[in-house]
């Protein structure tokens, strides 16, 4: 099928969706959603058999939806509508939410049903239910919609409408939906499907049907997200902040300043300090603790609301005379899994002690100057252990996306920070791959971008989550030449020419096919738990391997051989002195993406490699 994805912005969603359905064979083109005549236009060139919007912040216009089939993936339950869908599911507490993929009319998700697929919910921001849960169940509801479309064009299968399905649920239950009554010819094919659209639908939700189905949703308003300091205990100020994540955080205050508040953590009893609830009692890492009326919690990130740097920063950069005044509240990196004091890094091994975990959970995957700085340190300290593997475990939503754009954008000169950033960056590169005494895992829970992929390369091996989506490039961000070693490891992996083309089409890889590239070496399961459980037991294998010692051997060898050849220091060089031109040159290419990227900057056009359709080529086959 040629499938025309219509959405805001190329976001993870989007990117999974991308790679995942031109995985199933579908013919993919990616049009932004910026005005009604640049997406009609997309559509006359490209011809699609389905118009597919993953996410959109407007309705489809009529001259498109009226003419060709266009479905719209809505982050929520059947009956659901409205644009904060899961703001309002993790605000009430929802304990099962889901996706549904409804038919684009001319109400805003009000169209029949396609398909749904339901999941728990779990305590997390809106943002990592995004890119998990979300995802997950949005690919599972999109294929199973995709796969009914031959059928509904040959009137043999039709969407459910939201009055048919108000005009069953309180009389039959959905349970049974065999009773339902029949108003078309193909009856029986849509009977199946409500049977499986029922299922998916918790108990709840038929006292929802009733009485609520196809009630629109208000969007959240900074008003519905406030919080009273004085009288929500931890429970709702973490509801409030995780419902609010990453965007648009909740408006508040610090230290009598404006500021929207992102990056909660419940604090542990034993870090409470007396304090009145709203109070700002200490920093750890990037954030700050404050004092709620049962507890505490850690903020990370903050966007204030004045000066020059309006988006999202870490709390103590933003803040960070007050926050320099604070006790730092130190928390050991060595620590076990059960103890649930929160900070960025983590270090950790197994009962046998043989293998080393190194989790290094930075917000959005982001490591400035000072995170890489701490994760060398770690690295280091992670050498003086007598262990035999170390696996590097990244972050949970993101294993890393490289150089802290924010950061370097509030930074008084961009390109000294970006300059010093990079370095730090090479260091923990560095750092790992002189680790030859030991085997090294990069295990990739989450989605990685730009350097973020490099520095997984510089592991031994790289076990990736399936799902996961990698970014491995840098030109998106204005032409960046990048570092991170990156042209000795890619071309070791995968040989100069796959590398040169990996660099080249700039598109995302869904982890089966780094691996195909040979840019990841295993995928494991889709499931976080279960993954996490598999690559202990793989990092421990390697451990107990009887030929472990020859392994060792073999890589110090390499390594060596790999110097003699061309010192590492000279890869670095090369690739810092075109990144020299990138920060300190003539072209401000790189600096005007990282503004746009930063700030946010609506889109103006789509880029020339997702809008295939707007190749020349396309109007050739297609021109009918
Ligand atoms: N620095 C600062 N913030 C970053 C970041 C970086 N390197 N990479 C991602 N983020 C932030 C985004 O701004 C976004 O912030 P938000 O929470 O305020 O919305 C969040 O992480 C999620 O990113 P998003 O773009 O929505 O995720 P995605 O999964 O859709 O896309 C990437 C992933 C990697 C393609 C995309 O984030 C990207 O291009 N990042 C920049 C990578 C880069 O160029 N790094 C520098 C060179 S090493």
């Amino acid at each position: 099928m040629r499938i025309l994805l219509l959405t805001h912005s190329f976001n993870s969603l989007t990117q999974r969706l991308f790679a995942e359905l031109k995985a199933d064979g579908h013919e993919l083109s990616v049009e932004f959603d910026i005005a009604d005549r640049v997406a009609e236009e997309a559509v006359e060139l490209f011809r699609p058999d389905l118009i597919l919007a993953p996410f959109l912040k407007r309705a489809v216009p009529e001259s498109i939806w009226s003419r060709h089939l266009t479905l719209i993936v809505h982050p929520g339950i059947v009956g659901d509508r409205g644009p904060s869908a899961l703001d309002w599911a993790i605000m009430n507490g929802e304990t099962e939410w889901g996706v549904t993929v409804l038919q684009a009319e001319a109400e805003m998700d009000a169209g029949p049903v396609w398909a749904c697929v339901r999941f728990p919910m779990r305590a997390a921001t809106k943002a990592s239910l995004y890119r998990n849960e979300v995802t997950t169940a949005a690919l599972q509801a999109v294929r199973a919609a995709i796969q009914h479309v031959p059928d509904w064009r040959a009137g043999e299968w039709a969407p459910i409408t939201l009055a048919e399905i108000r005009q069953v649920a309180p009389v039959q239950g959905w349970e049974e939906p065999k009773a339902y009554p029949a108003t078309r010819a193909s009856g029986g094919a849509r009977h199946a499907d409500m049977a499986g659209c029922a299922a998916l639908l918790p108990p709840y939700d038929r006292a929802f049907v009733c009485g609520k189905l196809g009630l629109e949703r208000p969007l959240m308003k900074r008003a519905d997200r406030v919080i009273d300091w004085t009288r929500d205990n931890t429970q709702t100020v973490l509801q409030k902040l995780r419902a609010a994540d990453g965007f648009p955080g909740v408006a508040d205050a610090l230290f009598g300043t404006p500021c929207s508040l992102f990056d909660a953590h419940p604090a542990t009893p034993e870090e409470l300090r007396p304090a009145q609830p709203g109070e700002v009692i200490a920093r750890r890492d990037n954030a700050l603790l404050r004092a709620t009326i049962d507890g505490a919690v850690w903020i990370g990130h903050v966007k204030r609301a004045d000066g020059d740097h309006r988006f999202k920063l870490p709390a103590t950069a933003a803040f960070a005379a007050e926050a320099a005044a604070l006790p730092e509240l130190a928390v050991p990196l060595h620590r076990e899994a059960s103890d649930l004091r929160w900070s960025e890094l983590r270090y950790r091994e197994s009962p046998d002690g043989t293998t080393g975990f190194l989790a290094f959970d930075f917000y959005n995957g982001a490591m400035a100057t000072d995170q890489c700085q701490r994760l060398t340190a770690a690295i280091e300290y992670a050498r003086s252990r007598p262990t035999r593997v170390l696996v590097l475990e990244g972050g949970r939503d993101f294993w890393s996306n490289g150089i802290h754009l924010n950061r370097i954008e509030a930074a008084a000169s961009p390109a000294d920070e970006s300059w010093a950033n990079i370095n730090a960056m090479n260091d923990v590169c560095l750092a790992l791959l002189t680790l030859t005494d030991r085997v090294t895992v990069a295990a990739l829970r989450g989605n990685a971008g730009a350097g973020g992929c490099f520095l997984a390369l510089a592991a031994d091996y790289v076990w990736a989550r399936d799902g996961i989506v990698m970014n491995p490039h840098y030109k998106n961000m204005g032409n960046l030449f990048g570092s991170e070693y990156w042209t000795y490891l890619l071309p070791r992996r995968v040989g100069p020419e796959a590398g040169r083309r990996i660099m080249g089409n700039r598109l995302p890889l869904l982890a089966r096919d780094a691996r195909a590239a040979s840019l990841v070496d295993a995928t494991f399961s889709a499931d976080l738990p279960t993954f996490e459980m598999e690559i202990a037991r793989h990092a421990t294998a390697l451990a107990a391997d009887p030929a472990f010692a020859e392994r060792i051997t073999a890589k110090a060898a390499r390594r060596a051989a790999d110097e003699a050849e061309k010192p590492l220091a000279a890869y670095s060089e090369e690739e810092l002195a075109a990144l020299r031109r990138n920060f300190y040159g003539f072209d401000p290419s790189y600096h005007v993406a990282r503004y746009h990227f930063v700030m946010k900057s609506p889109q103006s056009w789509t880029p020339r490699h997702l809008a295939r359709h707007r190749d020349l080529g396309w109007r050739v086959p297609f021109s009918r």
